[in-house]
Order: C-alpha cells, then structure tokens, then sequence
C-alpha cells in the first residue's frame, strides 16, 4: 500500500452501484479516500491505512440475513467519526444494539422529504427544516443504538438521520452521495468537518498515486495503449508516459472514419510534442472495403468492433515483450458492469470496453482512469499539461463517422461529411458556443434531393446538423441556435462543400431520438 502524507478517509464498501459516487463527492470536497470491499478491512488493515474517519457505505444485503456483511467491530473502538449510509447505518445500528426491520409498508424507493428533528447544529448544518433525499431501502431501523438520538425524519423513515454526537457516529437512511440528495454534498462537508479533513486532495495528487501505481504494477514491462484520438485514451497515454516513458507503444487506428484533419493532428501532438512511441496504422482501405454495400446500422458496428481487434492485435504483436494493455476506461464504464475495488456489488451488465481484447491477447489491463468521471478526466488532463482545448473536445464516438452516415459508407460521402462537419463546427467556435454544447456535428442523410444553384439544377446529398446538451449523453436535447447561426451555417456549408445542396436542423431530445445518427 502507498504512503501519502494526505488525510485519508475509508470507505468500506458493502457493494451499492452508488459507492463510487461517494468517493467522487469526497474528491470534489478534495478529499482523499480509499473505496475498500468489507472482506479485506481488518484491525491490522485499519492500523496500516490509519484513517481519519470511515463511511460504510450501502448494499444489497439485509442486516436480518443470516451472517450480513459487517465491517469489524473495531471500527467502532478507534475513536473515528463513522458515517453509515442505508445499509452501513442498519449494520452500524445492529452491531451497536439497535434494531433494524423488514417491509410492512416502511420500505422507500426514490424521493422522500426528510425534516430535521432537532438542532441541526452537526450533520445537517446548512440544511432546511425540510430537504429533498433519495431512498432506496427495504429494511429499515426500528430501535437506534443506545448513546444516538435522531437528528431527521421522513414519512417513512423516522430514523432517517442519526447520530451520536459524543462519538461522531452517523447514520442516514438515504443516500447522501446520488444527486437527488441536493444537499448531500452539504452532509459530507459537515462530517468530514467534525473529522478535522483539510481539504488537502488534489487532482496533482492523484496524478502522482497513478504514476506511483503504474510503476508499482508495471516494473519494467512494455505496456500497448490504443489511442483513438479521445479525451479518455489521450490522458491514459501521457499518464502512462510521464510514468513509464518508452515502455509504453500507442497504437493509432486510423479506420477512415475520422474527422476532418484529425489523423494528422493526433500523431503530431503524441509524436512531435510528447515524443511517445507510435504506431501509426493507417487501415483505412481495409475497414472501408469491408463496410462496402453494407446498410444494416448493427452489422455496421460489429464490422467496425471486429476488425479494430483485428487490426489492433496486428499491430500490436509487433511489439515485443508488452504485458499489458491500457485502455482509458471509465468509472460510468464499470458503474454497472463489475463490481467495484472487488467488493460485493451485483453485476448488472458487462461493458464493451472492458471484455475480449487483452484475454485475446494474452495481456494484462491496466485502467488508470477507472476511478474517475469524464470532469474528472478533464482536470488531470490539464494536470497533465494538454492544451485545454483539446482537453474540451466534444466527445466523439468509437465507430466514428459511420454513425453519422446512414445507409451505405463510402468514400464520396465521408469526404462531404469531413467537410461539412469541420464548417459546423468552425461557425460554433466563432460564435463561442462550443463550450455550451456538450456535443455537435453533421450526419449526411442517405437521399440525394433537387436544388436550384445560380441558374442550374443540383441533385445533391441533403444533410443534418445536431447539437445537443447533456450531462452524460444518457438524456439530451437540442440546442435552440439563433436563426441567424442556422441560416449563415447553412449557406456555408451548401456553398463551400460540393455535393450537399440542403441542410436542416434536428431538433429531436433524448430520449425519443438518440444523439447519434445511424
Ligand atoms: P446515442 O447516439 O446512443 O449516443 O444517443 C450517446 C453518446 O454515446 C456516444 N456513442 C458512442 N461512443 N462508442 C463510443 O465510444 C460507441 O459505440 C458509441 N455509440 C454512441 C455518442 O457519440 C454520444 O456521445
């Protein structure tokens, strides 16, 4: 285990899909916490991290099951402020002689109103008489442990906040972390206060914990990294760089479904300005020819996701004694597909990301942004010294351009698309609006229309301009440009790229539609 000089918090996780977000509201509180499954937190454990407070986080399991998941009783003999979020507050309860229940119409499943019940002087400092909370519990407390009183109820919940306040012990049965708590972030100031926590984690530590823990992981093994050009595989490729240096090789897919310019532009940032190892593979004719004819929008993508392993693996053999493969996943990647630090969480689902590619290969993974969000992503890149503005890019997705090109893919049309796009997104950016946008583009629609330009007939593509705002890309709408952006863009765009003669605007959210165009 690393030594940093940093206070540390614990979590010890009991397998909540939200655990994750705790450590996140903690780092935005720059923080540092560790996330640790309950199997491993031992008393020796508890000595060599030597935490100055714990959270228990929530969990699947019932406290009236037989033998539930418990943290060792130790923790409650540290003098250490606890805070046990639903699950960690029922096993917090019990094991301190308390009571918890099942159902008979006390269980709570989303939003629920808690009322603070007395002064609110300690865990809800900043909190209304009344504030908005997110539930998701079947069992409840029935009886608090001697020593706590109750400091918030809701209708359903008359445990809903508890707390010793001699020992700095605290239970909420809802979850402080998720963003229908909108005063949680509040909650987690106050308890990490009374713990005496600084402030003292920052993205600057972070990087050197991960420069630190590749070193540890990697020795003196060559690591491959795939660079697609994104935000994500960029920063894993300079992190890795700055902490192994040419052990690591970057392998660039170049699939012709790039945007304009942009083959050219990541090869001579990693190259030219960060002097990485990079191959180049420039694979274009194969992954066209190979998509030729083909307008099924799924097989689509399974030609793309095939042949990138494909290729990837090719190019990749040509590197020597590599043991491991980096891959810039993210925490929103592995939220519901594993779980997390190894504790108990229940998979949902597997991600694309993380299977197929390095058991292929007989390769170890290495993930060094798993832990973090895409804002996350975006301040160690700058940590990591890349420009901002490559830093800010819209995201853009793997199979590329063939997701903004229905029907059939070729060469003509991508070449429009490249030209249409790079027009789009320049009128963007002179009316600084790009960093208002959360992602734009063009897509060439599949039907050639008539048109009228100087005194001859055109019979042209038409294409389709969207721009949306989103958090996550889960849910989104589309941004209300001015008619006169729409307009100017549009004549651009018809008179500068031969071979589209109309252009419209999709003004379709998410959800019905989706972002992309395939
Ligand atoms: P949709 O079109 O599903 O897109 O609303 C939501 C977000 O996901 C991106 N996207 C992908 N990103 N690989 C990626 O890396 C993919 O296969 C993929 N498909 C969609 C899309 O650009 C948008 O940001």
């Amino acid at each position: 285990m690393e030594q940093f000089q940093y206070q540390k918090l614990l979590i010890i996780d009991f397998g909540s899909q939200v655990t994750q977000l705790i450590a996140r509201r903690l780092r935005e509180l720059n923080i540092y916490c560790e996330i640790h499954p309950f199997q491993v937190v031992t008393k020796i454990f508890l000595q060599k991290l030597s935490p100055k407070a714990i959270i228990l986080s929530g969990g699947p399991a019932s406290v009236i099951d037989q033998n539930p998941p418990r943290p060792p009783k130790e923790i409650f003999e540290l003098n250490l402020p606890i805070l046990g979020i639903c699950y960690g507050q029922q096993i917090m309860m019990d094991m301190l002689g308390g009571k918890v229940e099942r159902g008979q119409g006390t269980s709570e499943f989303g939003k629920a109103y808690v009322s603070s019940s007395q002064d609110n002087s300690t865990i809800l400092k900043n909190w209304a008489q009344e504030e908005q909370v997110w539930m998701s519990h079947g069992d409840h407390v029935s009886k608090i442990a001697p020593g706590f009183s109750v400091l918030g109820t809701s209708p359903n919940a008359p445990f809903a906040v508890v707390g010793d306040q001699i020992r700095n012990f605290f239970g909420v049965q809802f979850h402080p972390e998720v963003h229908h708590t909108p005063k949680g972030g509040k909650l987690l100031y106050n308890f990490t206060k009374l713990a005496g926590f600084k402030g003292d984690w920052s993205m600057e530590a972070f990087r050197e914990k991960a420069i630190n823990h590749i070193r540890n992981t990697v020795g003196k093994k060559k690591v491959i990294c795939g660079l697609s050009g994104g935000v994500d595989s960029s920063v894993t490729a300079v992190l890795l760089h700055q902490a192994i240096g040419d052990q690591l090789t970057c392998v660039f897919v170049d699939n012709g479904l790039l945007r304009k310019n942009e083959a050219a532009e990541v090869i001579k940032m990693f190259k030219d300005n960060y002097s990485i190892p990079l191959i180049h593979a420039n694979e274009q004719d194969l992954f066209l020819s190979a998509l030729k004819n083909e307008t099924d929008p799924e097989k689509k993508r399974k030609i793309i996701g095939t042949l990138f392993i494909e290729v990837f693996q090719k190019h990749a053999s040509t590197i020597n004694g590599a043991e491991f493969l980096a891959q810039g996943t993210l925490y929103p990647d592995v939220i519901e597909s594993v779980s997390f630090s190894g504790g108990p969480s229940v998979t949902i689902k597997s991600h694309h990301n993380v299977g197929g590619l390095p058991e292929k290969m007989g390769l170890k993974l290495i993930e060094p942004l798993r832990e973090l969000f895409k804002d996350e992503v975006r301040a160690l890149g700058i940590e990591l010294g890349l420009p901002s503005s490559f830093i800010s890019r819209h995201p853009f997705p793997g199979p590329g351009l063939a997701i903004r090109c229905p029907g059939e893919i070729t060469q003509e049309k991508l070449e429009i698309l490249r030209d249409a796009d790079a027009i789009f997104i320049d009128q963007i950016r002179k009316h600084g609006l790009y960093d208002e946008i959360w992602q734009a583009f063009v897509a060439i629609l599949p039907v050639k229309t008539v048109g009228v330009m100087g005194d001859g007939r055109s019979y042209d593509y038409a294409c389709t301009l969207r721009a949306v705002t989103s958090v996550d890309g889960m849910t989104a709408d589309y941004y209300p440009f001015k008619h006169d952006f729409l307009s100017e863009t549009a004549t651009r765009i018809i008179n500068e790229v031969d071979g589209i003669n109309r252009a419209t605007y999709d003004i379709t959210s998410k959800p019905p539609g989706t972002i992309e165009w395939e």
